[in-house]
């Protein structure tokens, strides 16, 4: 598995990272079992991915939760990177969404995040988090300044609650912002072959300043690994059902591209999924991809991506056959 430095952290993560959003569940996901959760968790860390992604929102707690549990005996083998920003303690913050009865805001006030790195320190039964993100950025309707969120990050990482200071879903600007104050070491975007837009700005920023970039939705939440068929349904409350891509006319252009690339998978005796997972992180300015996993055989096929490396062709192909699929309809 090959590893790389996050900013200038010190801190070392696989190129391929355990995504723990699906093990919340709840309506997004659908039925989750911790059991199997905790088992993807024991085997992704077995087949050489330490970097581990998580929020508080995801699964309200439950995907930190399950974290801790899984790592028990085993902290030391993780990278563990968890965001803070969305927040339903209180009515601090400016609403985002509402889910199971709750209203999720959106705040980077220093009290919130103080309170939010505590309840994920006990969740994740750990005295430490190697990175943590600021989930969404400040909305200008409840705007705590750059500053100000900054200020409480330095100081949390001072007293050794946080490694590294990271920021998701970020313009270049925010980022200057956040550089004028110390070290931003990770940057959160979403990025896959079928979403390219932060080639024009964030990639090229984040390669140039030395951030770390830690894509999300690789895999395009599973479409790209070739095995969500046309004959896959999602239930009315899972997110899926509403992504363009997972349309039948849509979904049924991606499979062809896929399948179209059999030579390549035959090439490199590889799966579908890990073509395009190693595709993602030999893209400049890509620096780990948070794959998504729930159960342990997907978890170490998206491990094994992480000592795939493919040739300028075959890079350059793939994404002359993704350009030509154009937007969905
Ligand atoms: N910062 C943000 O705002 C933000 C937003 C989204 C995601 N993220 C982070 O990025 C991570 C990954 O993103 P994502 O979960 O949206 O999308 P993803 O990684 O593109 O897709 C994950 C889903 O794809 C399926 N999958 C993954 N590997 C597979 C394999 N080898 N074989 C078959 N199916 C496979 C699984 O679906 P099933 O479990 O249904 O089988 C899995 O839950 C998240 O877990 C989270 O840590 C961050």
């Amino acid at each position: 598995m090959q590893q790389r430095e996050l900013g200038s952290s010190g801190i070392q993560a696989s190129v391929v990272a355990f995504g723990a959003w699906a093990i919340g569940g709840g309506p997004w996901w659908g039925p989750t079992d911790d059991a199997e959760s905790i088992r993807a968790i024991h085997a992704a860390l077995d087949a050489g991915i330490n970097l581990i992604d998580t929020a508080p929102v995801y699964g309200f707690g439950r995907s930190e939760d399950v974290i801790g549990r899984a790592l028990l005996g085993r902290r030391d083998r993780a990278v563990l990177a968890t965001k803070c920003g969305l927040w339903w303690d209180d009515e601090t913050g400016v609403l985002h969404f509402e889910q199971l009865g709750y209203k999720v805001r959106r705040t980077l006030d220093p009290r919130t995040i103080r309170a939010e790195v505590e309840a994920s320190l006990k969740r994740l039964r750990t005295d430490r988090i190697d990175v943590l993100q600021t989930h969404w950025q400040a909305p200008e309707a409840f705007k705590t300044p750059i500053a100000d969120t900054m200020a409480c990050l330095l100081d949390l990482k001072q007293q050794g609650k946080i490694r590294a200071i990271g920021a998701s879903n970020i313009t270049p600007a925010e980022m200057d912002e956040y550089r004028t104050c110390g070290a931003l070491d990770v940057c959160q975007p979403r990025y896959s072959l079928l979403d390219r837009r932060i080639e024009a700005d964030v990639l090229p920023y984040c390669q140039k300043n030395n951030v770390a970039t830690l894509v999300y939705s690789p895999l395009e939440q599973g479409l790209l690994t070739g095995k969500i068929g046309l004959d896959k349904h999602f239930t009315p409350e899972e997110f899926r059902n509403r992504i363009a891509w997972f349309k039948p006319a849509n979904r049924q252009r991606v499979l062809a591209v896929l399948a179209g690339w059999k030579e390549l998978t035959d090439k490199y005796r590889c799966t579908v999924g890990q073509l395009v997972i190693a595709w993602t992180v030999a893209q400049p300015g890509v620096t780990c991809a948070l794959c998504g996993a729930r159960k342990a055989a997907d978890a170490v096929e998206n491990a094994g991506a992480g000592d795939l490396k493919l040739e300028t062709a075959d890079i350059a192909r793939i994404r002359r056959d993704a350009e030509a699929l154009g937007a969905p309809q």
